[in-house]
């Protein structure tokens, strides 16, 4: 009896060392998502610009992959308990949307909800995972997120678990997009059962709020990162929340610190601006394959903070080749010098390494220790550090 106790105690802890087996998400997930833009003002012509944008853009040849339609697309079910698109905004249905969506090259996400409704007041899916699981595959989709609103005493990883089994007996492969906030802690358990998990609550389109309603900037979200780290890995990623890159709130070097910090946490990199009238200068920060390829990089090491001193901050990510990639991040309200010494990451102090600027695009020469550079006021220099490289 006793025996068997410690038997579930250990298996129960030993499931959540096992990454879901779909396969997909083997670097984090990258594409375009509605809702940081538009909420529920969503349609299909919408999507289909969004979708015709990554490609002009130049986003799709820099990896952005996932066109994501967030809440508010669903209006109700119909008598056998299928759930409806809305009728006006989605006039040729979802099936077509996935064809069009396909055609270019893309994949196609959808949303919904654990519980009983969606946080924007739409059918969610409980008690319908396995019909709705089917639709999906039917309709062609390749990606749900899944939100968390309206679950009242349901389990969290009952209730995702059920949704993965239902995804996997759909017979398409759909990456599994947990969205319940970080409320149960999913980074302890969601391994097992999501390609990714959002870790906190809605990110909002500024650099610090104080949480003054509870809701996070850029570095409240940052902080929440903290000590997580583990839980991220091939297949299997903490999900810091998309992208607001664009969005009107921030400054030119806030939002390349955004997107360098995101980068350097191998983050889901969903953008969630309208991408069909944005800046060259917000394209550049968006396309940066250098930043890109430390996201996508396939040891799939999540960056962690590793020195600290007041506002000043050092951030480094192991890279699969053995290089770093180093941020600095100045988070006070003038521009400081920041530096890194070699043995704060990882390294010994004798090391030469070369030093790559990735938003400058230049080599800065190959150095020994360490390196420091003037970092602006909210901003981040980003840099690669490759050992003995000339
Ligand atoms: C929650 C999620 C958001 C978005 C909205 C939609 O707040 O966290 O990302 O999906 O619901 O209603």
């Amino acid at each position: 009896m006793r025996k068997a106790f410690y038997l579930a105690i250990l298996m129960c802890g030993a499931s959540s060392l096992f990454a879901l087996d779909n396969g997909l998400a083997r670097t984090p997930p990258m594409g375009w998502n509605s809702w940081n833009k538009f909420a529920c003002n969503v349609s299909e012509s919408l999507i289909r610009e969004a979708a015709d944008a990554l490609v002009s853009s130049g986003m799709k040849d820099a990896g952005y992959e996932y066109v994501v339609i967030d809440d508010c697309w669903q209006v109700s079910r119909d008598a056998e308990g299928n759930i409806v698109p809305d009728p006006q905004r989605f006039p040729t249905g979802m099936k077509a949307l996935a064809n069009y969506i396909h055609s270019k090259g893309l994949k196609f996400g959808i949303y919904s909800d654990t519980g009983s409704k969606t946080c924007a007041g739409r059918p969610g899916a409980r008690g319908y995972e396995f019909q709705d699981a089917r639709q999906y595959a039917a309709w062609g989709v390749d990606y749900l997120k899944f939100d968390w609103c309206n679950t009242t005493t349901q389990n969290s990883e009952a209730s995702y678990s059920l949704m993965r089994d239902a995804l996997a007996k759909a017979g398409r492969p759909i990456v599994f997009s947990i969205c319940e906030w970080g409320s149960t802690k999913p980074w302890l358990w969601a391994g097992s059962v999501g390609n990714l998990w959002r870790t906190t609550g809605d990110i909002q389109d500024k650099w610090d709020v104080k949480r003054d309603w509870g809701g996070n900037g850029v570095v409240e979200i940052l902080d929440l990162q903290d000590g997580i780290e583990q839980a991220s890995g091939p297949g299997h990623w903490n999900d810091p929340d998309m992208l607001e890159v664009g969005n009107g709130g921030m400054t030119s070097t806030e939002y390349r610190a955004h997107f360098s910090l995101w980068c350097l946490m191998a983050a889901p990199l969903m953008a969630g601006n309208d991408i069909r009238s944005m800046t060259d200068e917000i394209r550049a920060i968006l396309t940066n394959k250098e930043a890109i390829a430390v996201d996508q990089d396939p040891l799939g090491y999540q960056g962690r903070r590793v020195k600290r001193d007041g506002k000043l901050e050092v951030w480094s990510k192991q890279m699969a080749d053995g290089s770093r990639t180093v941020a600095l991040l100045n988070r006070g309200d003038a521009e400081a010098e920041i530096g890194v010494a070699w043995t704060d990451i990882g390294y010994p102090n004798a090391l030469t390494a070369a030093v790559r600027d990735l938003w400058a695009h230049q080599d800065l020469g190959t150095l020994q220790g360490g390196f420091s550079a003037k970092v602006p006021s909210h901003g981040v220099v980003l840099i690669a550090v490759r050992p003995g490289a000339k």
